[in-house]
């Protein structure tokens, strides 16, 4: 269903309430990621060529409808005023004047209850408080978009409502691998735990060539077929989903590509002892922490061909230089491919920064975490259902 867009609504002059996602990584009070605060700088810029005045909405962390000063906003007003290089007041009192700024943040939606109230009526007289502000609303935090929440859903209602420059972006990077990809399309599936990534897995199935497996999730489908894995990480409650989710590709004819040899170690550390084994040889007391080189070179000979390709979860423990080798040798392959790449929000994301690639390299990079992986499981977000045009 088409989305009611900015770039088509030619707002001028206007007051604009504009809900953002800066849900972006902290240490001791520093952002250590700003990728998210840059993704809304298109948006924001294109609001300010108009004239227009832009009242931002936006959370960082779950403060749970208290006021926790670590979780304030003021570090976020501080680096949009260096990027935009201009004045950005951060409003804790929606009565102050704030008539003479052009960008005004207001303080964590999420330190008032109401914004992620299960009560639909709380989360609306929320909503209302800020009405008066402004004559539209622009939602452009795409990360929050799987969220009923005050400034995502209830305030769309109140206001003449658009999707944003980012919103439109990822639902076209969505829409393109979800709906019409080009054949032939690979997911490449890596993280922690199968059961996060189950649902997306049987979503996407029926759509892909080839699904290549990687990271934690390894060895829950080597166990299902029957190695031992050690100390791997295992979900042993998933294993006859995983056999059941194996048969399925064989009759569907696709291709579901396992590790055939890991980085195993004793323990996770970065200075500990690692060795390359074969999935067969992983002795009781060692752990698969990243896929190994015959492994990398199969999916790089795997992906050479493929025209579409999803990318969610690394492929190892990749905070940890011993283990982040596979994650990084799929994200060079990914990078140099003439394929359209689409890399999941979230971890994988963070890796492609770690590593300092370029974000061009790639076709789409998704700010979305919870929100990619919602939409890769073929779900309906709240967040965009507002903004349809016939809503
Ligand atoms: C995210 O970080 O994925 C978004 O900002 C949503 O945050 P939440 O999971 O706390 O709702």
């Amino acid at each position: 269903m088409p989305i009611r867009k900015l770039a088509a609504a030619n707002l001028k002059n206007q007051r604009v309430l504009m809900r953002a996602d800066f849900n972006v990584p902290m240490k001791n009070g520093k952002i250590t990621d700003d990728g998210r605060i840059l993704a809304a700088l298109p948006t924001i810029k294109l609001l300010l060529e108009n004239s227009n005045k832009i009242i931002l909405l936006a959370h960082l962390g779950r403060p749970k409808g208290e006021v926790k000063p670590e979780l304030s906003l003021a570090p976020i007003a501080e680096r949009l005023a260096q990027l935009l290089e201009i004045n950005v007041k951060l409003v804790t009192d929606l009565t102050m004047d704030f008539a003479d700024e052009k960008v005004v943040l207001l303080e964590n939606v999420r330190f008032d209850s109401r914004e992620t109230s299960k009560v639909a009526s709380d989360r609306m007289e929320l909503a209302k408080t800020w009405v008066p502000l402004a004559e539209s609303y622009v939602s452009d935090g795409f990360g929050v978009v799987h969220r009923e929440q005050a400034s995502v859903t209830e305030i769309a209602k109140l206001l003449p409502s658009f999707a944003g420059l980012l919103i439109e972006k990822e639902n076209v990077a969505f829409e393109r691998v979800l709906l019409n990809p080009q054949r032939p399309y690979a997911v490449i599936m890596g993280g922690s735990k199968v059961s996060d990534k189950l649902k997306v897995i049987e979503n996407l199935l029926p759509k892909v060539n080839k699904l290549l497996v990687g990271g934690g999730m390894t060895y829950t489908f080597l166990a299902a077929q029957g190695y031992s894995v050690g100390k791997s990480l295992l979900e042993e409650e998933m294993i006859e989903s995983v056999k059941k989710l194996l048969q399925r590709a064989v009759e569907m004819n696709i291709e579901i590509l396992l590790p055939v040899d890991v980085v195993v170690a004793k323990e996770i550390s970065p200075e500990v002892d690692t060795e390359v084994k074969l999935i067969s040889e992983i002795s009781s007391d060692e752990m698969g922490l990243d896929i190994g080189p015959a492994t990398i070179r199969l999916y790089q000979a795997a992906l050479a061909d493929a025209k579409t390709v999803v990318w969610n979860g690394p492929m190892g423990v990749f905070e940890l230089e011993a283990f982040s080798g596979g994650t990084r040798a799929i994200a060079e392959t990914l990078s140099t491919l003439s394929a359209y790449t689409v890399i999941g929000g979230g971890d994988s994301a963070a890796a492609i920064r770690k590593f300092q690639m370029a974000e061009e390299s790639f076709s789409h990079i998704s700010t979305g975490g919870g929100a990619s992986l919602e939409l890769l499981e073929g779900k309906e977000l709240p967040g965009l259902r507002v903004l349809e045009e016939n809503e």
